[in-house]
């Protein structure tokens, strides 16, 4: 069963700046009730939906399939392995603090996880942490700027203020990504080789 989710809803605030090229109308997005299908323009699809704790199983199997350099980049460290409650963890969210969307292959047995997007909200900040990761056989093909702006939408649905997160300074994929999208970067100053972007809400 799947939990129903919002798509829907409104945004409370204004709408992301414009992106370049046009970058949120590549992938066709058809909302159902099952969560959204996803058609890329090379012809993949893929089903966009709230992660479940079923998940486990298909995220550590991705993790498999990603490059040291990917995992690098997205937990900011070398991992050699998903260890299981670190994946039971991510898959079990509390809905209360956090949101995370994942794009699942439907076209292979078991459906494989391409794609992953998530937010971790500190509400005594009205802000939102986000990661997001897209395997590289799936990338270039506008899912990491569909994750990110469901991400946005979410942390506009929660009234949050800021969305942030870290990103490596030779990361040029993700930043330029976060560039297009309006977030502004800086700097850390106790963290070289880390940015800290974030786009006001
Ligand atoms: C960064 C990442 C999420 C991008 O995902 P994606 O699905 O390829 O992103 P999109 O297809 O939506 O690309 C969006 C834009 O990002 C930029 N971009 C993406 N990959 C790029 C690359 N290899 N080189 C340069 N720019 C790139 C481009 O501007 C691209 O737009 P374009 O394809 O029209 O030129 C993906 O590469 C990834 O998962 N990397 C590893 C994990 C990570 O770095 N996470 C971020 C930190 S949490």
């Amino acid at each position: 069963m799947i939990p129903a989710i919002d798509f829907a809803a409104p945004s409370r605030l204004a709408p992301l700046p414009p992106p370049s090229r046009e970058r949120f109308a590549r992938p066709h997005v058809l909302l159902t009730a099952s969560g959204e299908h996803v058609h890329t323009r090379d012809g993949r699809q893929l089903r966009l939906r709230a992660i479940e704790p079923g998940d486990v199983a298909a995220m550590q199997r991705c993790f498999t399939r990603l490059s040291p350099e990917d995992i690098r980049r997205r937990f900011l460290h070398a991992m050699s392995e998903l260890p299981t409650p670190m994946a039971q963890r991510l898959c079990r969210i509390d809905p209360a603090v956090e949101t995370a969307f994942v794009l699942m292959d439907e076209s292979v047995h078991p459906a494989e996880m391409r794609g992953v997007g998530r937010i971790y909200v500190d509400d005594t900040t009205r802000s939102a942490e986000f990661s997001v990761l897209v395997e590289q056989a799936w990338s270039r093909r506008g899912l990491g700027a569909l994750l990110m702006k469901r991400l946005v939408d979410d942390c506009r649905r929660r009234g949050l203020a800021e969305l942030w997160g870290y990103v490596l300074m030779e990361n040029r994929p993700m930043l330029e990504l976060c560039r297009e999208l309006g977030f502004r970067t800086a700097m850390l100053p106790d963290e070289p080789g880390i940015a800290q972007i974030t786009l006001a809400l």
